[in-house]
């Protein structure tokens, strides 16, 4: 297992993380009370501890901050990096606040070591919420704060707001497929900045994990690597595009964290690097 730092907080953490976003329904059902936790969820999340990884990235919109709860209950708290969500619904300095120390009690934790803001808010300035995020940080209820679906100007507008911390990270879709960052300029700009970037639908949501070995331009690469599959090439292709990135995966089948989390037995070849870039271009398998 790779370990890289996390944006300029000089720690380091797994290269790759565990996503727990599982699907609407789900959330559904665990916001009527309907649904308990599910154990196969606790494995997965166990199984890649267990193999490295140290990232997990849940969120109060998703229901799943008991299910980390229970992952990581028996660890010592700082062999795991844990991030939540606070939603756009909750981000008053009153409201962010509540949600903060909700996730906490969810979490089972005393402090949260990421904190991010899940959508920018349309009513709210996010110069409040980002002030009360620096009052938690003083509190060492969070440790450090992050933005997620930020684009380019709200970033920049999120960064110059900040009094006495640095925003950490920004959590964005990014994949072979959906390279919207690299044209964007965020990318470059959280590169410069040393902001972090955790890497959300890594694999398409699921579209590139059904590739095939020796089949789709991913699967004949694969294939270049004596083990690996596609997901691990998707996986690899992520991190070569910037030592700030850190794929989240979704972690729910403990076989397929343990496949994840040996994406490193291999590193990516230039031509093949420049290959899969061309996908976005051509093929789209
Ligand atoms: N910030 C945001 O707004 C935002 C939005 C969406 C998601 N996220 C975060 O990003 C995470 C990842 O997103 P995602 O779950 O939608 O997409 P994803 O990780 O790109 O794809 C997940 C799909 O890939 C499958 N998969 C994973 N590893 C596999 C393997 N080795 N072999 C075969 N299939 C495999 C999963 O199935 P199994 O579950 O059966 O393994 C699932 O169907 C979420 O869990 C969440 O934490 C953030």
């Amino acid at each position: 297992m790779e370990y890289r730092e996390f944006g300029k907080t000089g720690i380091k953490i797994s290269s790759i993380g565990m996503g727990t976003y599982y699907d609407p329904a789900f959330i559904i059902s665990r916001k009527l009370h309907m649904k308990g936790i599910n154990r196969t969820n606790v494995e997965a999340l166990k199984s890649g501890l267990d193999h490295g990884i140290t990232l997990i990235d849940t969120a109060e919109l998703y229901g799943t901050e008991e299910v980390v709860r229970e992952a990581v209950k028996d660890r010592e708290r700082d062999s795991v990096f844990i991030a939540t969500k606070a939603f756009s619904n909750h981000l008053s300095s009153y409201k962010i606040r509540k949600a903060c120390l909700r996730s906490l009690k969810n979490l089972g934790t005393d402090y949260i070591d990421l904190y991010q803001i899940h959508f920018p808010s349309h009513f709210i300035p996010v110069k409040e919420t980002l002030t009360e995020m620096e009052k938690l940080v003083d509190e060492g209820k969070i440790r450090y704060i992050g933005i997620s679906n930020f684009n380019l100007a709200r970033t920049e507008d999120a960064v110059s707001k900040m009094k006495k911390y640095e925003i950490a990270s920004t959590q964005m879709r990014y994949n072979i497929y959906d390279r919207e960052l690299e044209n964007n300029g965020l990318l470059e700009y959280c590169k410069k900045n040393k902001i972090a970037m955790l890497a959300y639908y890594p694999l398409a949501h699921g579209k590139l994990a059904k590739s095939v070995n020796g089949e789709s331009p991913i699967g004949k690469i694969a294939d270049n690597h004596k083990g690996s599959k596609p997901v691990h090439v998707a996986l690899n292709w992520l991190l070569s595009k910037g030592d700030n990135i850190f794929p989240i995966p979704r972690a729910s089948n403990p076989e397929h964290v343990i496949e994840n989390s040996k994406y490193d037995s291999f590193k990516l070849k230039e031509d093949e690097i420049i290959a899969l870039d061309s996908i976005m271009n051509g093929t789209r398998k």
